[in-house]
């Protein structure tokens, strides 16, 4: 039996409304524990050693949970594609855009020139191609991901399935290449009773949107059995829009040993780690010796402040994925390296800025929204609005209104403008950003073409704390109230964005931009 079906607080949800038990059904008709599949990797073209292809997006009827089709947007036909490359390759990468609206691809993680990753800029019309080329620099190695970026159209885009992995591999790898290693995408898909895309509800615009469908590589809760005490890496990148994975292996520890930016210095040893929208973790399993067991990979609650009536799904541990031991003889131990990278601390800062992130909404949104969610559960008790600055949403026109709560999420009070840039840098600049969360939700920070440190943040007392750990990041989670301070330098010049990687905050305005001279 499906999730869905474990608590009595789903049952209460399916019985009230035809909809929402049309879509639970459609959840428990996805199989359970198919073989992990890998990505489906994207054909090089080129003869030589760097890579050449060609990315298709168009609509993709796909096979999900019945009879009918759904409608996905995907490129090259592909859930969750995966590009691989080396350190140092040059790339040429021509999309060819088959939808009815517009797109940009944004090369997530990846530190190439602001020519090829303009983020909200640059668009491709509809039966337009763009060539993308750039050189993948040396220590830009990791797993790195790319997704459209186009604004007012990405929530919609990113709904539909839109995003692929972008792996860089190092020239040379601490660890041994006999390691058995997966990539994991984690994306979710919220479908409508025709088993199509369902349109955006209030509550998936306010709170960023969370599917009732959790897929790993396109799949519900694949299974992958090993040799017991085998030792394995697993690779995961949070492709959701607004799903939080805090991430729990049953029976076992979890060894951190790479972010955002590749490889931690040593492993870190962790009973459990959030993993937010955009983020990627590089992961060490010691399976049980115990044959014939099975684990479960799982998503436990994490409360990220919700804002109005939650959903189901939210509330209970969700099993990403299984990971079982066979009954083969146990695999010999392993002896890794101890040491895998090093991180040169970012030296104090040339130039201090302040980010504020923050929301504005009218009553309004909060009625429209109580309604919409009587289906669901209403457990969280966040009904004001956050006013201070100003009213900013309703002077909006009415066209991008449409199907939107008159709601903004502001970066230092402004909502994002194409065109308007907030900060002027230098490139080889050290700066520190502080960022202070002054809004009632978590939101994942994310800053592009380079990467961050984070030297400081406040615990829930609002006492600074150094991190245990140095990491290179590019997406890092700010909760209500909390400041956090980021190190970080730009290489490249040109105009990069940042912003929360909550892909309808970003869409409501949460994002805004520097440009590096
Ligand atoms: Cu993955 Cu601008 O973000
Ligand atoms: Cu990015
Ligand atoms: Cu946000």
């Amino acid at each position: 039996l499906g999730l869905l079906t474990l608590t009595p607080l789903t049952t209460f949800a399916m019985s009230k409304h035809h909809q929402g038990s049309a879509t639970n059904l459609r959840v428990r008709q996805l199989p359970e524990h198919l073989p992990l599949r890998q990505l489906p990797e994207i054909e090089n073209f080129s003869s030589s050693t760097d890579f050449k292809t060609r990315l298709t997006l168009a609509p993709t009827p796909v096979e999900l949970t019945g009879p009918e089709h759904t409608a996905l947007w995907l490129y090259n036909n592909q859930i969750t594609p995966l590009i691989q490359v080396t350190e140092g390759d040059s790339v040429e990468i021509q999309v060819d855009n088959h939808l009815h609206q517009p797109t940009t691809v944004h090369w997530h993680g990846l530190n190439i020139p602001n020519s090829e990753d303009r983020g909200p800029h640059d668009l491709i019309a509809p039966n337009q191609s763009r060539t993308y080329r750039f050189q993948v620099k040396q220590g830009n190695a990791g797993l790195h991901w790319f997704h459209p970026h186009p604004h007012d159209y990405l929530a919609d885009q990113i709904a539909h399935s839109m995003a692929g992995a972008f792996l860089v591999k190092p020239y040379q790898d601490p660890l041994p290449a006999d390691l058995p290693a997966y990539l994991l995408m984690v994306t979710d898909l919220r479908l409508d009773s025709q088993g199509q895309v369902a349109p955006h509800t209030h509550v998936d615009w306010m709170n960023g949107r969370e599917g009732d469908i959790l897929l790993v590589n396109g799949q519900r809760n694949p299974k992958l059995e090993l040799a017991p005490g085998s030792t394995l890496r697993l690779r995961m990148i949070n492709a959701c829009a607004g799903r939080y994975l805090r991430l729990i292996l049953d029976k076992h520890p979890i060894q951190l040993i790479g972010t955002d930016g590749g490889y931690l210095e040593q492993s870190v040893e962790l009973d459990e780690l959030l993993l937010v929208p955009g983020q990627r973790c590089d992961l060490l399993i010691k399976l049980s010796d115990e044959p014939n067991q099975t684990f479960a990979l799982q998503k436990l609650p994490y409360d990220r402040n919700w804002m109005g009536p939650v959903p189901a799904h939210y509330l209970i541990p969700e099993t990403l994925m299984t990971l079982a031991t066979n009954s083969d003889s146990p695999a010999p131990a392993r002896v890794l390296p101890q040491r895998l990278t090093e991180i040169k601390p970012l030296a104090e800062a040339e130039v201090r800025r302040q980010i504020e992130l923050s929301e504005v909404m009218s009553n309004h949104a909060m009625v429209s929204m109580s309604q919409e969610g009587d289906d669901q559960q209403s457990v969280a008790s966040h009904q004001q609005g956050h006013g201070n600055h100003g009213n900013k949403a309703q002077h909006r026109p009415a066209s991008m209104m449409t199907g939107r709560p008159p709601v903004e999420f502001l970066i230092n009070g402004e909502s994002f403008t194409p065109g308007q840039i907030m900060f002027t840098g230098k490139v080889g600049q050290l700066e520190e950003w502080e960022i202070f969360n002054n809004s009632h939700m978590d939101h994942p920070f994310h800053v592009h073409g380079t990467h961050f440190q984070v030297v400081a943040e406040q615990d829930a007392a609002g006492v600074w704390q150094t991190p245990d750990y140095l990491a290179w990041r590019d997406t890092v989670n700010v909760q209500p109230n909390q400041r956090l301070k980021l190190r970080l330098v730009f290489d490249e010049p040109g105009e990069w964005m940042f912003h929360c990687h909550i892909i309808e905050h970003e869409e409501l305005g949460m994002m805004a931009s520097i440009l590096v001279q």
